[in-house]
């Protein structure tokens, strides 16, 4: 077998053997097929597709590129979420500890941002002390102990999807379902779970800008999942505009507690409680209450139990931005437009987010938002407030702003986006 014909298969709009498929993955994990040839061959696929056999071929050569965990030795039925990003989605935040509270053990391995995406390892690093990094058997511990944990995963869980995700990012070879959809569940089915509940975000903060895409990724997923055992089911879940009022790192947790203290968001609190009742669903705790469960504090308290194991202080104050920029109302009307993606690029540009891999993200930048669509504003009134520890990045930031809201006048037409579509 070598690198080269693989690619001309795939060039060539032929369908890739499993024998192509599991020799092409090892070798590309084991350094023998290089860079540039797992890139043209990327771009191949991306450009011409992979029918479900090649998808579901190729997510298992990506698992068997390295090791299993196995949850088998805990007492409660796991269940996990994975989004597939966006702008202000803190969810994972409130999610964990709330479903973990209803009885079910919360495996939530999560990813650092890139782009104008934020990662749920970044915000949380915005909490004193707080550690991302566990060992297989921490990770197994804290989970047993609290029910819920929520860490980067550990190298050696789909090392061929580690290095292929990092390929595809700076080869302009993303966006290709076959290759998201083999990527996010092959570290799912690897890490374990007994269940998985996805949110498939669609808009443009979302990497599907439609909902036919959407749909296609969601049930590629699904059927990757539910082949290797795993109960997974699919939201799709509004991303035109940000996730409650924040895109940052410590402005969204400090948002994520007010959920977990029983305010919030309308749309975070939300999705919140819908993506839980999946979990719960999903993991067979069918009589669970989890709305009950943020009333009552004891979301809450798992929270604080899981910061803790993790070495950080839920207490301690959150780091707040050395400058501060208001963006007011030009006109008063109606906010009929927020965009997700300028907001996400935003935020991004004041230090939010990262260009590169190994650069370090602020934790008190971002973006703060004093209206959301359909609210009524008058000129004047603040609309945003802008967050960053270094003002040089003000104006590169407001030109994302600039075109990201539309006001119309008052008492006119708007119809809301539902937070669920389907
Ligand atoms: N998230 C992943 O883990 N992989 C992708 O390919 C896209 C989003």
């Amino acid at each position: 077998m070598d690198a080269v014909s693989v690619i001309r298969t795939k060039r060539d709009r032929g369908e890739l053997s499993d024998e192509q498929i599991d020799w092409v993955i090892d070798a590309y994990t084991r350094g023998e097929v290089a860079d540039e040839q797992m890139s043209a061959l990327a771009m191949a696929i991306l450009l011409n597709g992979m029918d479900r056999r090649e998808i579901a071929r190729w997510t298992a050569a990506m698992i068997a590129s390295g090791e299993r965990m196995d949850f088998s030795s805990l007492t409660r039925p796991t269940a996990d979420k994975h989004s597939t990003g966006g702008v202000g989605d803190k969810i994972t935040l409130p999610l964990a500890p709330l479903v973990a509270a209803c009885g079910a053990a919360v495996p939530q391995l999560s990813g650092r941002g890139l782009g104008h995406t934020g990662g749920t390892l970044d915000k949380l690093e915005s909490i004193p002390g707080w550690r991302a990094q566990l060992s297989n058997e921490e990770m197994l511990s804290v989970l047993d102990g609290v029910g819920a944990v929520i860490c980067a995963a550990g190298d050696g869980l789909a090392p061929a999807d580690k290095k292929l995700y990092a390929l595809r990012d700076v080869t302009g070879t993303v966006e290709a379902i076959p290759l998201i959809a083999s990527s996010i569940m092959s570290k799912k089915i690897a890490e374990g779970t007994g269940s998985l509940v996805l949110d498939v975000k669609v808009g443009t903060g979302a990497f599907m800008k439609t909902i036919e895409d959407a749909r296609e990724l969601a049930s590629t997923m699904v059927g990757l999942g539910t082949d290797h055992g795993v109960r997974t089911v699919a939201l799709l879940t509004d991303m035109s505009t940000p996730l409650g009022l924040t895109a940052g790192n410590a402005l969204e947790v400090r948002e994520s507690v007010e959920v977990l203290a029983g305010g919030g968001p309308a749309d975070v609190v939300e999705l919140t409680l819908a993506l839980a009742r999946e979990m719960l669903d999903a993991a067979g705790l069918k009589d669970a209450d989890p709305a009950k469960a943020l009333a009552d504090g004891s979301a809450m308290d798992v929270w604080r139990r899981m910061i803790k194991a993790q070495g950080g202080d839920p207490d301690a104050p959150l780091p707040t931005s050395r400058e501060q920029h208001v963006v007011t109302a030009p006109s008063s009307g109606i906010l009929t437009r927020l965009d997700a993606y300028d907001i996400g690029i935003a935020a991004w540009r004041l230090g939010a987010g990262r260009a590169r891999k190994e650069d370090p993200v602020q934790a008190a930048a971002g973006v703060e938002m004093h209206a959301k669509p359909g609210d009524p504003v008058t000129e004047g009134q603040p609309l945003l407030t802008l967050h960053t520890d270094t003002p040089e990045r003000f104006a590169y930031a407001l030109e994302s702003v600039e075109g990201s809201y539309d006001i119309g006048v008052a008492g006119g037409e708007f119809t809301p986006s539902p937070v669920v579509l389907e």
